[in-house]
């Protein structure tokens, strides 16, 4: 079984990034991306971005999380804390982030030290989900090995039954991570391969610096 994928190229055409249009902080052109990503009918999930770090077997490892805020602070995701991610991120906090709106020709990378989000506002993220998420949490132990689905769906019935009419509270091993970003790179294709990247890097007295990197 094989197809021949060699021939398969798209020239980027949409847009283009230029130095003059970049504000000072990184966030400002991110939010501006990030808008136009979440109103445009090009892109789905606009804030499914892969989140990347080393695991405790020495592996890089990309898996696809929901964005669900951005600030001047930085990224924050939600997960299960003892997860294969959990893990590596308590073993490693160095992680990166990345989006990729195909319809857009664009993409953005984000490298940053992920730290566990205030309690109490994993709480309050946590009372906003719908019941059902609520309890999934309490009976996925996301990333370890299960026999098979009926055994997932025995663990969310006997989750239900414990919960029935009762508050459910946010298990302690699930919460969020706020990623705090020291570089955040903006990539827009241009036609001919010579597309645009710009990179801002965080200095010591916390201005970002601005620099155009080859394509
Ligand atoms: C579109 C999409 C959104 C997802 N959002 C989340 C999320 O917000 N949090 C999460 O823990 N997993 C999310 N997942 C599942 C993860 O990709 C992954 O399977 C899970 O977190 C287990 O990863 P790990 O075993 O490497 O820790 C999402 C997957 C997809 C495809």
């Amino acid at each position: 079984m094989s197809k021949d994928l060699s021939n398969y190229r798209k020239s980027y055409e949409r847009q283009e990034l230029l130095e003059s249009n970049c504000p000072e902080n990184p966030i400002e052109l991110f939010q501006i991306w990030f808008l136009n990503a979440d109103s445009s009918n090009l892109v789905d999930e606009s804030n499914a971005m892969t989140i990347s770090a080393i695991g405790l077997d020495g592996f890089p490892k990309n898996r696809v999380v929901l964005l669900k805020k951005y600030s001047p602070d930085g990224f924050i995701f939600y997960t299960n804390y003892n997860s294969e991610k959990g893990n590596a991120i308590a073993n490693n906090n160095n992680i990166c982030l990345s989006f990729f709106w195909a319809g857009l020709e664009q993409q953005i990378i984000i490298k940053g030290k992920a730290e566990k989000l205030a309690e109490n506002l994993s709480d309050d993220y946590f009372k906003s989900r719908p019941d059902g998420s609520r309890l999934g949490a309490w009976a996925s132990n996301q990333s370890v090995v299960v026999s098979s689905r009926k055994e997932l769906d025995e663990n969310l019935s006997s989750f239900e039954k414990k919960f029935e009419g009762k508050e459910i509270l946010r298990p302690k091993h699930w919460g969020g991570y706020l990623v705090k970003p020291f570089s955040i790179e903006f990539w827009q294709g241009r036609p001919n391969r010579m597309h645009d990247r710009i990179r801002y890097s965080l200095q010591k007295d916390f201005s970002w610096k601005i620099e155009r990197l080859a394509p």
